[in-house]
């Protein structure tokens, strides 16, 4: 039997910005954006977006071409959580009317925990076999104005369908690991934007990758030189380019598998999006399955990083008719969509977003679903 991605979607926030217009008012050259760090745009959230809106909009069309039926577990991966205790997954689970024979859970480690998420459904479909396991990585990437980190800011979801016989991904069974106690990106209880030291944070990153790679060797894991692309988690698209070089030198330093034309179909999305931290990675998938070339039989390989810090390398293998269950028109759709903003509203938003107490909130997603606001201290959500 194989397991794997069955069906994965996305969605993004309905707002745009460009980071030529950042650029411009900070008074530096736009290259350190476009090619140093290589993002173009970020999406940002409508105020009656967030986390759980924009997982409801990417995992409604699996939901619409798989039904319910079998779905027994939601992991919903996310760092940047709306309660304490109550998991974002619970209100999706009443926005998109799951099933009430559920179990449904959030899980939190920095951008990492989408993968340790998907891990959870591989075993629970290896054990129940007619199951199948919502994933979804949904985040809100915010810094401070004026910081290091603030051009690399974004937000988005990805659902996926964790299932046997599955007709994206087959996941193969090696997993290659590393965690080290640091603080290279963190976010106190008492903040909305994340800490970072964004330099360390590199270096911790790719540190993790040459781990997580010698442990995927150690325990029988693929030669580099047998994959055809490798997607790495994207704080900015240039990172996986540093993450490539590293990897290629220490993995296939006189072969050809460390070329970094191999990257351009894994970044398309995220460098118009920005940082979706959970979801990145994931991303990088969907813009290879949705803009590479045909690679169906051919072995892909990821990078998963979450900052503090966790990191995981494990690989699968492109399903025969893959191209075929693709939604490219609907994402590419909903990224022409978003209403580009300005650079004074871009800063008034940002200064607003951390409303406290009861309040409603502007009818202004381009989604199915919004976050209406709060009332005693309760988050309401409505569908149209
Ligand atoms: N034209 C072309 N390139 C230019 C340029 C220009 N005009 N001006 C500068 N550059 C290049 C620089 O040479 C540099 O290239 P290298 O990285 O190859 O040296 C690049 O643009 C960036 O310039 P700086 O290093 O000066 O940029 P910075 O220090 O202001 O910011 C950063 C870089 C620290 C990574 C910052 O983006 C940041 O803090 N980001 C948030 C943290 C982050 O994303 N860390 C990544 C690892 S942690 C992680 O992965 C988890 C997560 O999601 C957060």
């Amino acid at each position: 039997m194989t397991i794997g991605i069955h069906d994965i979607s996305a969605a993004t926030g309905s707002l745009v910005f460009a980071l030529a217009d950042l650029a411009e008012h900070e008074g530096i050259d736009v290259g350190k954006y476009h090619r140093g760090i290589g993002q173009t745009e970020m999406s940002l959230t409508t105020e009656d977006e967030d986390i759980v809106t924009m997982a409801a909009r990417a995992a409604k069309p699996i939901l619409e071409r798989h039904g319910v039926e079998g779905i027994r577990t939601v992991v919903f991966a996310t760092e940047s959580g709306i309660d304490q205790s109550k998991a974002a997954s619970v209100f999706l689970h009443g926005v998109l009317g799951l099933p009430r024979s559920a179990r449904v859970v959030e899980v939190k480690e920095a951008c990492y925990s989408a993968t340790a998420a998907i891990q959870f459904g591989l075993g629970i479909v290896e054990r129940r076999p007619s199951e199948r396991v919502l994933v979804i990585a949904s985040d809100v990437a915010r810094y401070e104005l004026n910081s290091s980190g603030e051009a690399t800011q974004g937000s988005g979801a990805v659902a996926m369908l964790i299932a046997k016989d599955p007709a994206v991904l087959e996941i193969e069974p090696v997993s290659g690991l590393w965690t080290d106690d640091v603080w290279d990106f963190w976010r106190p209880n008492d903040r909305s934007t994340a800490l970072v030291d964004g330099k360390y944070s590199v270096q911790v990153y790719l540190e993790s990758l040459e781990g997580a790679w010698q442990d995927y060797r150690a325990n029988g894991g693929a030669e580099f030189s047998s994959f055809a692309r490798v997607c790495y988690h994207q704080p900015f698209t240039r990172m996986a380019v540093k993450a490539q070089q590293r990897l290629a030198r220490i993995a296939d330093p006189d072969g050809e598998s460390g070329d970094i034309d191999r990257l351009a179909d894994t970044v398309e999305y995220n460098a118009r999006i920005g940082n979706t931290y959970t979801a990145s990675i994931y991303l990088a998938l969907l813009s290879l399955l949705d803009n590479g070339p045909d690679l169906a039989g051919e072995r892909i390989g990821f990078f998963s990083y979450g900052s503090g810090a966790v990191g995981e390398f494990f690989a699968g293998v492109l399903v025969p008719g893959y191209k075929a269950q693709m939604r490219t028109d609907e994402l590419q759709g909903m990224l022409a969509q978003r209403r580009s903003i300005a650079y004074d509203e871009y800063r008034h938003r940002h200064i607003a977003y951390d409303r406290v107490g009861d309040f409603e909130t502007a009818d202004e997603t381009q989604g199915d679903v919004r976050f209406a606001g709060i009332a005693e201290h309760r988050r309401l959500y409505e569908s149209r």
